[in-house]
Parts: C-alpha cells; structure tokens; sequence
C-alpha cells in the first residue's frame, strides 16, 4: 500500500494547526502509521531538502524548519503521494487553490504550513530518513461495525 511522508512544518505547529491538518487527512480516508513530533537537526534537512541547497532561499528554509518543532506523519493510502498533494496545494500560497492546506492557511512560500512528498520514491526515501522501521505500525480494524 502507498505511503506518504507530510509534517506540520514550525509555523503550523505554532499556529495551533496540527488538528486540523491530520482531520483532513483523516476525513479523506487516509490511514495514518506513523507520527511523531521532532525538532529537527540540519543533517536530516540537509538530507531532505538536499536538491534545494543552491538555492538562495536555502539558508533561511533551515533556519524557518529548526525554529521549532514539526510533527511528522506517514499517511498510507490509495494514490496517497499524488492526492496529499492536491490537499496541500502549490508550493506558493498566492497560487495555491482555497481548499487546500496552504490555500486555506498560507499567505506566503517561506512560511507555507506543511511538507508532502512529490513523488513515490521521493516518499521512500523521506520516510526511511524521517521514521525508524518500528515507528511504523501496520493496524487494522478489529471491529467489523467500524469502516476501514
Ligand atoms: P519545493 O520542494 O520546491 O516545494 P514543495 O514544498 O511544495 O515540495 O520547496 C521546498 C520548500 O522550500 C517550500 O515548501 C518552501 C521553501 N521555498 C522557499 O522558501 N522559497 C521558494 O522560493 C521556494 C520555491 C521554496
């Protein structure tokens, strides 16, 4: 089954969007296996946002991602990568649909909320750098009432 790394980035932690964000997830039909919240080191960003680090804007996505904590899930789920990033929306807020997590939340690309894998390997690898194997935990329902 497909799985998607998304974390609640500082900026929606401090602004008490953490609930909001999983409801969406939820309500949708996702199944969250993984959360935690971390502060996160540079190492793991340099990682993450490896292909990024020519970038001008560089230095300051690492100060704004170690400014605090960020809550870190794996969502799994049918086209889990490519429908989480329809709900997060663009990257830039001004472009980003109402609707969407950064259309509904976000004014601007430095401070755009929260962080969704763009592909399937991209997702693998993210998990593999953000989760140990154990932090992940396969569930089902165990009661037939309760739709999974
Ligand atoms: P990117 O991987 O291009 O976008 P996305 O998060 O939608 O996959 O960029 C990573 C993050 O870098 C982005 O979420 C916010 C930040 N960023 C800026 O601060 N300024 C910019 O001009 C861009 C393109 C991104």
């Amino acid at each position: 089954m497909e799985r998607t790394l998304i974390a609640v980035k500082p900026d929606g932690v401090q602004r008490r969007l953490v609930g909001q964000i999983i409801q969406r997830f939820e309500q949708r039909g996702f199944k969250l296996v993984g959360l935690k919240m971390v502060q996160v080191s540079e190492d793991l960003l340099s990682q993450h946002y490896g292909q990024l680090r020519t970038k001008p804007f560089y230095p300051s996505l690492l100060h704004y991602m170690t400014s605090g904590p960020v809550v870190a899930m794996v969502w799994e789920g049918h086209n889990v990568v490519q429908t989480s990033r329809s709900m997060v929306g663009h990257t830039n807020p001004a472009e980003a649909r109402a609707g969407t997590v950064r259309g509904d939340f976000s004014i601007h690309v430095s401070r755009n909320v929260v962080h969704a894998s763009d592909s399937q390997e991209g997702a693998q690898r993210e998990i593999q750098l953000w989760f140990q194997g154990k932090e992940l935990l396969n569930w089902d329902c165990c009661d037939q009432s309760i739709t999974c």
